[in-house]
């Protein structure tokens, strides 16, 4: 059986357990936090420190037929990067990439001499802008500004980050991602995904169907992935983030490292699967499955103080020993700490359709039978502050 080494069991260690499971490889989590959720869904947890213990992560590492990080540690990442070529086994991270993709101001300058349309930089474009940190993730530093002086504000709250100011036009609608592998000279796209955020700006949700946006646009944000990805010569996984505003789409970033949820997303609607892809790739033999054309919802719930909450995945990352739940509430499968008459829990809920409407209905009436059997009120279902 295929052994994969996931290093780092929060979210994206969850998700690549998620997939390699899928996959039907046999997981290897390692953490150095005992309390790190992914060991608990894993079938062989390691507490370890590759930092500290590196001739018992190498040991751990050429035990398996790969190793992938699922953290975003830069020391650690340059560990693994350094140790990629005496382990033995292929090492699913470009770090490289990752360099570039950890700058918004490099990765910009990238996408704009391919021709990727980006929102416009200010000055040039008119308020509101978006005043963001360059080197930052999860939405870390990120402000609106309506004039002058609210720019100003954001820069000061880049500047107390140690980073450098991106500027750029806010640009409105649906939030898309796209998953693009390369093997460092040519690169496939995937599958187009939508992201939708609760009311800090967190994902809470993501939905996998053929109708989030035309054929044309999903056309062109594959090859917009596949172009960027060539660009730098991409040698694992990347994924590519955009808003499909009224004058078309308008990538917003790029990450070169295994996302959390949305390849989840993938897996259950189409049977695609990201981590697979990645595994084959490295090896020269793509899996290519074929999609099966279904839809999915994907998302994060929690029960707290008699509420039921949808929750953004940085609530849900602090689950303890969360397991996997197929059937629970009617759903397809879920990652949860839930327990009959436990007064806090946490779920993912992952429902598949045949298209966008069945799988809705499939997720609202999970929602409903939670409501009914644990005899809850309403399903508090946050989303963003209209600008
Ligand atoms: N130009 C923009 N227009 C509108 N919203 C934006 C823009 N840039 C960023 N955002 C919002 O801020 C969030 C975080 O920005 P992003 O560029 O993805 O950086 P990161 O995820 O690395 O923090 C995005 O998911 C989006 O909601
Ligand atoms: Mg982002």
């Amino acid at each position: 059986m295929t052994r994969i080494c996931i290093i780092g069991g929060a979210l994206q260690g969850m998700e690549a357990v998620l997939l390699a499971r899928a996959a039907g490889y046999h997981t290897v989590v390692m953490d150095r936090k005992p309390t790190a959720p992914a060991l608990s869904l894993c079938d062989e947890p390691v507490v370890m420190d590759p930092l500290k213990d590196r001739d018992g992560a190498l040991k751990v590492f050429s035990s398996c037929d790969a190793v992938i990080p699922a953290c975003e540690e830069m020391e650690l990442l340059k560990f693994l990067d350094s140790v990629k070529d005496t382990m033995g086994v292929p090492l699913l991270f470009d770090l490289a990439a990752y360099n570039i993709s950890n700058s918004k101001l490099r990765s910009n300058e990238i996408m704009a001499s391919v021709g990727v349309p980006l929102p416009q930089p200010y000055p040039h474009c008119g308020f509101p802008v978006i005043v963001k940190p360059s080197s930052q993730s999860s939405s870390i530093g990120v402000s609106v500004a309506y004039n002058e002086s609210d720019v100003e504000k954001g820069l000061e709250i880049v500047r107390s980050l140690n980073d450098k100011p991106v500027i750029q036009e806010f640009v409105h609608g649906k939030s898309v991602s796209i998953e693009v592998i390369g093997n460092g000279s040519t690169a496939r796209s995937y599958v187009t995904t939508e992201v939708c955020l609760d009311s800090n700006y967190d994902c809470k949700m993501v939905k996998c169907n053929p109708s989030i946006m035309s054929e044309e646009d999903c056309i062109l944000l594959g090859r917009i992935g596949k172009d960027v990805a060539e660009s730098i010569g991409l040698k694992a996984l990347m994924d590519v983030e955009a808003i499909l505003t009224p004058k078309g789409l308008r990538v917003l970033e790029i990450d070169a490292r295994i996302p959390s949820q949305t390849p989840a997303a993938i897996q259950a609607a189409t049977g695609i699967n990201i981590l697979e892809e990645l595994m084959t790739t490295a090896i020269g033999k793509p899996a290519d499955r074929v999609s099966t054309g279904g839809s999915s919802v994907y998302r994060h719930v929690i029960f707290k103080d008699g509420e039921l909450r949808s929750s953004g995945e940085h609530i849900f990352g602090s689950v303890r020993e969360p397991r996997f739940e197929p059937g629970l509430f009617g759903c397809d499968n879920s990652i949860t700490d839930y327990e009959p008459g436990k007064k806090e829990w946490r779920a993912t809920l992952i429902t598949r359709g045949n298209d966008e409407e069945d799988a809705d209905r499939r997720a609202a009436a999970c929602i409903q039978r939670i409501l009914d059997e644990c005899s809850i009120e309403e399903f508090l279902d946050g989303t963003p502050e209209m600008i």
